[in-house]
């Protein structure tokens, strides 16, 4: 695991966006694995710009998305899908066909989990996944367990992560209480992981994730066992740690 320490978000956003455009220009057409959430929006940005400067062409790229909440529709402006088009999709060239979310409005949790496996087998896996953390340690929707899931699978988001996400929403009654998401074994078979870490809120668990035990219980602690991966974190957020 390599640790990279960024002063702030902004720099952490600027360096994790270098990383991105460097996949793309070795392989224009590679498989980004995609995050939500506040913190890869910097990063997003990023790369808007440079595709906007004429550095970046998006054409070829193909992209999967870690998660969805279960029962938002795509016109919700709270879904995942809604949130790629506005701080990605709809600012750059890549094919809409090339984009790949599972679909929150299905009722069938199976039929979508399988869907959205075969989905990710047809592209051949993931060359750069791109991973926030939450605050109990989570990855995409992978929440504290007894297990790690190893498929995508639909998942009963725990308390705190509803109370984390209710910033989003008008009323906590709004807030999804299941999401589809990669399993954990998903996300570990991508190529190489970069996982974007900002913030002193973050700092307790981050340390957790890179320096405690391996458990489920803390699903990020997984990717020290994976062999191709980058944290970008920025001093806050690596406050516990002496990286
Ligand atoms: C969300 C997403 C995760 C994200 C995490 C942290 O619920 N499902 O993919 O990494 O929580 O979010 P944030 O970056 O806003 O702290």
């Amino acid at each position: 695991m390599k640790i990279y320490r960024t002063t702030d978000y902004q720099e952490m956003s600027r360096t994790a966006a270098m990383i991105l455009a460097a996949q793309i220009h070795l392989k224009p057409d590679c498989v980004l694995g995609l995050a939500t959430g506040s913190t890869p929006i910097g990063t997003y940005e990023e790369l808007v710009r440079q595709y906007q400067a004429g550095h970046l062409d998006f054409s070829q790229v193909k992209s999967a998305n870690l998660d969805e909440y279960r029962g938002l529709t795509r016109d919700n402006d709270q879904s995942y899908y809604y949130f790629m088009q506005e701080n990605l999709f709809r600012h750059v060239n890549i094919d809409p066909a090339n984009t790949f979310i599972p679909d929150g409005s299905q009722p069938d949790p199976d039929a979508e989990c399988s869907r959205y496996e075969a989905v990710l087998a047809q592209l051949g896996g993931v060359d750069l996944q791109i991973l926030g953390l939450g605050h109990n340690g989570h990855i995409g929707f992978n929440e504290p367990a007894d297990a790690f899931a190893k498929a995508t699978h639909c998942v009963d988001l725990t308390r705190s992560t509803i109370e984390a996400n209710r910033r989003f929403f008008e009323k906590e009654e709004d807030v999804p209480r299941q999401a589809y998401t990669m399993g954990v074994g998903t996300i570990m078979r991508a190529k190489k992981i970069l996982l974007l870490v900002s913030g002193e809120g973050k700092a307790a668990i981050l340390r957790e994730a890179v320096a405690g035990p391996v458990t489920p219980r803390v699903p990020a602690s997984i990717l020290q066992f994976h062999p191709d991966v980058t944290v970008i974190a920025d001093e806050a957020a690596l406050a516990q740690l002496d990286a």
